[in-house]
């Protein structure tokens, strides 16, 4: 009689009920404590992905958990029809993070928050300059969500191809490019919307001077400067937000996966003369900013705040950065803070690689053919960093 694993039901009923829209990895994670994942069959993990750059306090933290049982036997949800106490201190707290002088939507996701920003500049736009200003400029290579008008704004072809015909209205221009985003504003966009740091398009930084440029060009055309810190936001790049390593303000900032430490909640940031854009019932949800993920949010951001979570991401992604530079097998180390792809030697796969570190109980993403994305929880310590780097280090040498 062969025997079946907790591991083999799980996958069975998934294949069998979950739609196939996922390439899954072997492994269901049942239970998480700081930096480490916990599978079906009681293996432990290194968590060096952070739920795609999302538990940045690490798993199951003590004073989210706490809160959110708290809110849970107080007030989970009312609707946006009226107010609750929450909403308004959380989008208090983000606005002294962004730099002041703004008010906050609250959304459900990264694309939703996006959304947001995308209806708010066409409405800016339109408002300032009549209804052909609606066009948004953004990047090749970026990523900014899977709804119909965030594929729209992602600068990658062959994620859109087969949603065609997607939402008017997008154009794209390659990222560092002064040049080509001058050619591209004309008096019919309303906003350029900008990773200041791309993600999942390849961890790619903008180049030294760009944003300041960028803006120049935004203020010079009437245009909104938006910028997608869905993934660079909260701390991760070493900065509250990725745009504060340069000198500029941005119109519009949206942020979400880390915000709620892994409960759902997105924001979109707006200047306040900005913000008036959006009339009273122009834009709503249902869940966005209730109770719960507000709560969420503001535990997360109290530990934050406490344990500074940007220098300390600032401080160990210098140690990871110089731990992997270190290995044979890496070529490079690109990114910021703890948002880092490691670009592999010529013949080495890294989706083999990631493959194999999961087996050899780290996990990490395969970004693109050739590089690892690493994103552990900013609250990483030295020995998780120097643990990691040694159970990948023999990885690589297998792999080559
Ligand atoms: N914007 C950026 C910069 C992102 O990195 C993502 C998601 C989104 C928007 C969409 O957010 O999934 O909450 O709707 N990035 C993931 C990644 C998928 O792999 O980096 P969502």
């Amino acid at each position: 009689m062969t025997t079946t694993s907790a591991f083999d039901e799980i996958r069975a009923l998934d294949a069998e009920h979950v739609m196939g829209t996922y390439a899954r990895a072997p492994v269901a994670f049942v239970r998480g404590e700081g930096t480490r994942l916990f599978d079906s069959e009681g293996r432990a993990y290194l968590d060096f992905l952070s739920g795609l750059a999302v538990t940045s306090l690490g798993h199951a933290h003590p004073a989210v958990a706490e809160a959110l049982a708290d809110q849970a036997r107080t007030l989970l949800h009312v609707s946006n029809l009226y107010y609750n106490d929450l909403q308004p201190r959380l989008a208090a707290r983000l606005d002294v993070l962004v730099g002041g002088g703004g008010r906050v939507f609250f959304a459900n996701s990264g694309a939703e928050a996006n959304e947001c920003a995308i209806k708010l500049a066409r409405r800016h736009g339109q408002r300032n300059g009549g209804p052909e200003r609606y066009h948004v400029v953004s990047a090749y290579g970026s990523f900014h969500g899977r709804t119909l008008t965030t594929l729209a704004a992602t600068g990658q072809t062959q994620k859109q191809e087969p949603f065609q015909p997607l939402p008017p209205g997008f154009r794209h221009v390659p990222f560092g490019d002064v040049g080509a985003l001058s050619g591209a504003i004309d008096e019919r966009v309303c906003a350029v919307l900008l990773e200041p740091l791309q993600g999942e398009g390849g961890v790619v930084p903008a180049p030294p001077g760009y944003l300041e440029e960028v803006r120049r060009l935004c203020d010079e055309r009437e245009a909104l400067l938006v910028l997608d810190e869905v993934q660079t936001g909260l701390g991760r790049t070493g900065r509250w937000f990725g745009f504060q390593h340069s000198g500029i303000r941005p119109d519009v900032v949206t942020m979400a996966k880390a915000l709620g430490n892994g409960v759902p909640i997105g924001a979109c940031w707006a200047r306040a003369e900005v913000s008036a854009a959006l009339a009273p019932g122009e834009h709503a949800t249902t869940f966005g900013g209730q109770p719960l993920a507000a709560r969420a949010a503001l535990a997360t951001l109290d530990v934050m705040e406490s344990e500074d979570v940007p220098g300390r991401a600032a401080r160990a992604g210098e140690r990871l950065a110089r731990s992997l530079e270190a290995l044979p097998e890496v070529v490079s180390v690109r990114g910021a803070g703890l948002l880092l792809a490691a670009e592999l030697v010529d013949g080495l796969d890294a989706r083999a690689v990631a493959g194999a570190c999961l087996e050899a109980g780290l996990v990490v993403n395969a970004l693109t053919p050739s590089a690892l994305r690493l994103a552990p929880p900013l609250l990483v310590t030295d020995e998780e960093i120097d643990e990691a780097v040694a159970a990948l280090a023999p990885v690589l040498v297998r792999e080559g």
